[in-house]
């Protein structure tokens, strides 16, 4: 796959790397410069693992659906063995889109254009009209690579990605009590903000910005303010999480210490406010409980993989965030809610009840996030110092930042 950028770009974006001040927010060019959005899609997004959806989104043969980010587009689709697979939206004969549709079932995948045809693994299938000129085996659709992991799929367009397995090898005891394989997707939500897709990630990194921004988050999560997270509070969520049969391990594989892991990786529970056994409005719990857990215990999970996907995962349901890149100054803040796979909408749960913490806390950081570029844009911007709750942002930067110098 093609991911390099031109000489003078290249020369461009590793100077402004090269330039930056440590402990410090990076420059404007950073979330302004054309050169560096090439960059950023082409050797950041495009050599990293993206986390693009849940199997339960195809359960049969035929079914699937699309993830698009920037200039790329992935299909990811059940084959009629019953084996996904991850296909770059791009038809080996002039280049067109080949599905149109975001999600759905079909037989084969049909090019628009001319009408190339490719079965569901990808193979070229019929080539309208040009019978024998050339050996259909050579145009399949290029694939990407797909991993997946406890129902999570994950894709990545590079030839030589990143190493997730053995991160998830570690991380997947951790994980494994919440059952992720068996839930289901109950909402998924967009919320576009104009703004470079590092300010809106940025932003999940770090809970600085959580006390001042968040009233409704603030309320229940003791993250906002780490001097708030007593001894008291941990040891009851310790002794809760217990019971629960959820791990209380920190793996904490990001930034300049994990270098030979391949892959940045992170687990940590942490409390709730009492009176909280869940991130809901009420402080009562809005789903039933996930997998094999016995009690609510009153924490959330923050659970990162990779750079670009975050989990925050609650005794009840679990959300995941991505902050998809469409322009240099244009982002999707995409929110997905998922339940365990056989709650039953308006039975189990409310769509209200259980979207309403995420909802409002993510049209906080739209607003936020679109004032953060405002200002980033401006001349008079000049990087300020981070501070200690900004530790997830300069380990992002780490791994960003020797990707541009790689
Ligand atoms: S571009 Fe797809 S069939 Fe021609
Ligand atoms: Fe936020």
């Amino acid at each position: 796959m093609e991911t390099a950028l031109d000489q003078n770009t290249l020369a461009e974006v590793k100077q402004l790397a090269r330039n930056r001040r440590p402990g410090f927010a990076l420059t404007r060019s950073f979330y302004t410069s054309p050169a560096v959005f090439d960059h950023d899609i082409k050797s950041f997004w495009s050599n990293s693992w993206i986390w693009v959806g849940h199997e339960c989104q195809i359960p049969e043969p035929g079914n699937f659906f699309r993830f698009d980010y920037g200039t790329e587009s992935i299909i990811v689709v059940r084959d009629r063995q019953g084996t996904v697979h991850a296909h770059v939206n791009v038809c080996r004969h002039r280049g067109s889109r080949v599905c149109l549709e975001a999600s759905g079932k079909t037989s084969v995948l049909s090019c628009p254009y001319h009408a190339w045809t490719y079965d569901l693994d990808g193979r070229l299938r019929t080539d309208r009209a040009m019978d024998g000129q050339f050996d259909r085996t050579d145009y399949s659709l290029f694939s990407a690579n797909l991993i997946i992991f406890q129902g999570l799929i994950f894709v990545c367009l590079s030839d030589n990605p990143p190493a997730l397995s053995p991160a998830l090898e570690r991380l997947a005891p951790l994980t494994k009590p919440f059952e992720f394989e068996d839930m289901k997707i109950a909402h998924a939500a967009s919320y576009p903000v104009p703004a470079n897709w590092k300010l809106a990630l940025e932003n999940y990194l770090e809970c600085y910005h959580c006390a001042p921004a968040h009233k409704e988050y603030s309320r229940s999560h003791s993250l906002k303010d780490p001097a708030s997270m007593t001894g008291e509070l941990l040891s009851a969520l310790a002794e809760n999480s217990c019971q629960a049969g959820l791990p209380l391990t920190v793996l904490n594989e990001t930034g300049p210490d994990a270098d030979n892991t391949g892959c940045d990786i992170y687990y940590r529970r942490y409390p709730l406010y009492p009176g909280y056994k869940t991130g809901s409005r009420s402080g009562e719990p809005v789903a039933p409980l996930l997998g094999e857990l016995k009690q609510y215990d009153g924490g959330t999970t923050d659970v990162m993989i990779g750079p670009l996907n975050s989990f925050l995962v609650y005794a009840d349901y679990a959300v995941g965030y991505r902050f998809v890149p469409r322009t240099l100054q244009e982002t999707d803040i995409q929110i997905v809610w998922m339940v365990r796979g056989d709650a039953v909408e308006d039975r189990d749960y409310s769509l209200e009840t259980l979207t309403w913490l995420w909802d409002v806390t993510s049209q906080d950081d739209e607003r936020i996030i679109r004032y953060n570029q405002q200002g980033v844009n401006s001349v008079a911007f000049q990087p300020g110092p981070l501070s200690s709750m900004e530790w997830g942002i300069e380990a992002f930067y780490h791994g960003y930042l020797s990707r541009l110098l790689e």
